[in-house]
């Protein structure tokens, strides 16, 4: 007998490129998942574009039209159950998840960060380390909880900067570690 494939929803502002890292992930049999939605908070996002090129279900919402963050994550809640999503995989989503969403999927939201927690949580990972003069850089992927990137982290993956690197080249490597370790920790968390 079949194994059921698992629903996961993905969280999105922004560019999406980890979006479209785990759906190609899925298209090369590299993952077992359906992405049964996209949530976005962000209708300029680039992110929603890919979605449609991939004929992905995506909910764009604007917070200010919920009368509280409760009310927002309620909606959503609702539309998640009703897809029978599995697993909420934050990449680049830039909110924070309150305690309305959390309580409904307990262990069961993820997300990506683009420095080794827990050093350098927050919005500007990448810049904060390459300010603060690193010489190994990493991705941490992790369990959500009610703090900034304070999670029980899952996986982590460094690289080390052997000559000078410009913020962009470090960003480009993260991003490539990013494209690589969150398809392969999503297979092992569904799968194993
Ligand atoms: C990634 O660097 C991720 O680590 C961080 O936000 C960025 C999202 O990039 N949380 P993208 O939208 O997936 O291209």
């Amino acid at each position: 007998m079949h194994k059921p494939i698992p629903n996961i929803a993905i969280f999105a502002s922004g560019s999406g490129s980890n979006f479209q890292a785990i759906a190609d992930a899925i298209q090369n049999k590299k993952l077992d998942a359906t992405i049964a939605l996209l949530v976005c908070d962000n209708p300029q996002a680039f992110v929603i574009e890919r979605a449609k090129n991939l004929q992905i279900e995506t909910l764009v919402l604007n917070p200010k039209n919920f009368s509280s963050k409760a009310e927002y994550e309620m909606f959503i809640g609702g539309k998640l159950r009703d897809l029978n999503v599995q697993l909420v995989v934050l990449a680049g989503y830039m909110r924070i998840i309150g305690p309305t969403l959390l309580a409904q999927f307990p262990n069961k939201i993820i997300n990506i960060h683009p420095a080794l927690l827990p050093s350098f949580p927050g919005a500007h990972g990448i810049k904060d380390a390459f300010e603060y003069g690193v010489k190994v850089f990493g991705v941490t992927v992790h369990f959500v909880d009610s703090g900034v990137d304070t999670g029980m982290i899952i996986d982590q993956e460094s690289f080390k900067m052997e000559t000078p690197m410009t913020i962009e080249e470090v960003e480009e490597q993260i991003h490539k570690i990013e494209h690589q370790i969150y398809p392969k920790v999503l297979q092992n968390l569904l799968h194993l």
